[in-house]
């Protein structure tokens, strides 16, 4: 089946080696060609209907194995690639609001019986028929603000039977129409569950929830919350050292609360993503440049939890690679990369280009496609995945927090109303 979407508007584009400069925009006119879910060329919209000997009028052209779709001008920016999510859990935490504006900090909120230790028992409690109702319906959220590929992780459950049924449900998920696809990484380390000795459970993680894992065999990564209070370093080593001899790639959440030592530990490790790192040195932030480690920010978490927003300037200076990802969870209930980004443009002065590519170019660096072609960017060879935006100025994805920016969404090449 080919699909050949005419005229479009301004074109962000990432494929050359420079993303975040102007030559990563098409100007207004080119044509996409699509075969069987992939990019096979990207000319001038004119060429295109030489080629294939279109109509001027496209609506005159009949072909029941070529699909038409005209553009008229709407400006196209990659699918976005949204690298960390915690998109399976049930219940509400909304009480915790109220605490929070009280002063009570997140390790306060957990010991009155809130936090990561209360969605544990709503998610064990939940059927698998709720949450993958739930799952659905999220992922058909994220789709609508422009999400194509999506990392989910488990850590609601925290026994080896409710980790496994998460990942089940995850992979369940995987592949319906008209969602992003999924790719699952476990993270039975993301708390010790209520009732259970640390160090019994930590002897569990690697005895018993981990083989059980990597025998099912959905999950690619390992993550761990890696954070005083939570996993310390060796801890934290340890589990992922375990993960990566059984062969999944290695994540972690870092210094989210405070310098815990995560970014050296992310840089000794050399995992593919450290994700919050709000409170890493700029030294750590080096070593984890040098050794290729990714920095995820997740600027919807201070958001929700009202911390100050991620330093950027440092980072800008050094040129050190990071990436944006929304966290959702049920303390920072949004999918939407376009706030996410809107967020870092308009309070932290980002420039829009350098947002864009930290949501879909950068973000392919450590989130990969499943089918291992490439994504996050528009050129020959690459997923048909890309974003309509219902106007003329990419751009104006930055300035849309609360509706969704695109008119149309193309997912492996087949296109999708907003
Ligand atoms: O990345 N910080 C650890 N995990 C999640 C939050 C989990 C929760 O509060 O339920 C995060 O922000
Ligand atoms: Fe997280």
């Amino acid at each position: 089946m080919r699909t050949i979407y005419l005229n479009a508007g301004a074109m962000v584009h990432f494929s050359s080696a420079m993303a975040e400069h102007e030559q990563s925009i098409y100007a207004a006119g080119k044509g996409i060609v699509v075969e069987d879910g992939v990019i096979t060329s990207i000319v001038d919209s004119e060429d295109v209907r030489q080629e294939y000997s279109l109509p001027v009028d496209v609506a005159l052209f009949q072909d029941a194995d070529v699909h038409i779709h005209d553009l008229h001008g709407q400006a196209i920016v990659p699918g976005l690639i949204d690298g960390h999510a915690h998109l399976l859990w049930a219940g509400d935490r909304s009480r915790e609001v109220a605490w929070r504006q009280e002063g009570k900090s997140y390790a306060q909120i957990s010991e009155m019986g809130g936090g990561i230790g209360h969605t544990v028992s709503q998610t064990r409690a939940a059927s698998t028929e709720h949450l993958l109702e739930l799952g659905y319906m999220r992922l058909r959220d994220a789709l609508r603000t422009g999400t194509t590929h999506l990392e989910a992780k488990t850590g609601y459950g925290l026994t080896t039977e409710s980790e496994l049924r998460l990942l089940e449900i995850a992979a369940q998920l995987n592949g319906i129409e008209h969602t992003p696809s999924i790719e699952s990484t476990w993270m039975g380390a993301h708390d010790v569950p209520k009732g259970m000795d640390r160090a019994d459970y930590i002897d569990s993680l690697h005895a018993e929830q981990l083989p059980a894992v990597l025998e099912q065999g959905i999950a690619r990564s390992v993550d761990v919350f890696c954070e005083p209070g939570w996993f310390s370093t060796e801890e934290s080593e340890d589990i992922l050292r375990a993960g990566h001899q059984g062969g999944l790639a290695m994540r972690m959440h870092i210094d989210e609360f405070a310098d815990g030592g995560g970014g050296e530990l992310a840089a000794d490790l050399g995992v593919e993503t450290a994700d919050h790192a709000h409170h890493t040195p700029i030294e750590a932030r080096m070593q984890m440049k040098e050794a290729g480690v990714n920095t995820g920010f997740l600027p919807g978490t201070p958001y929700a939890m009202g911390d100050s927003w991620p330093e950027l300037g440092p980072l800008l200076e050094h040129d050190i690679p990071f990436t944006f990802a929304s966290d959702f969870n049920p303390n920072c209930y949004t999918l939407s990369l376009p706030f996410v980004c809107s967020l870092m443009v308009q309070r932290c002065g980002l420039h829009p280009l350098a947002a864009l590519a930290s949501v879909t170019v950068n973000a392919a660096r450590a989130t990969q496609h499943p089918s291992g072609l490439m994504h996050g960017q528009l050129t020959e060879g690459a997923v048909a995945n890309f974003n309509i935006i219902d106007g003329p100025h990419w751009e104006s994805m930055m300035l849309r927090p609360s509706s969704s920016p695109f008119s149309g969404t193309v997912l492996n090449g087949k296109y999708i109303s907003q």
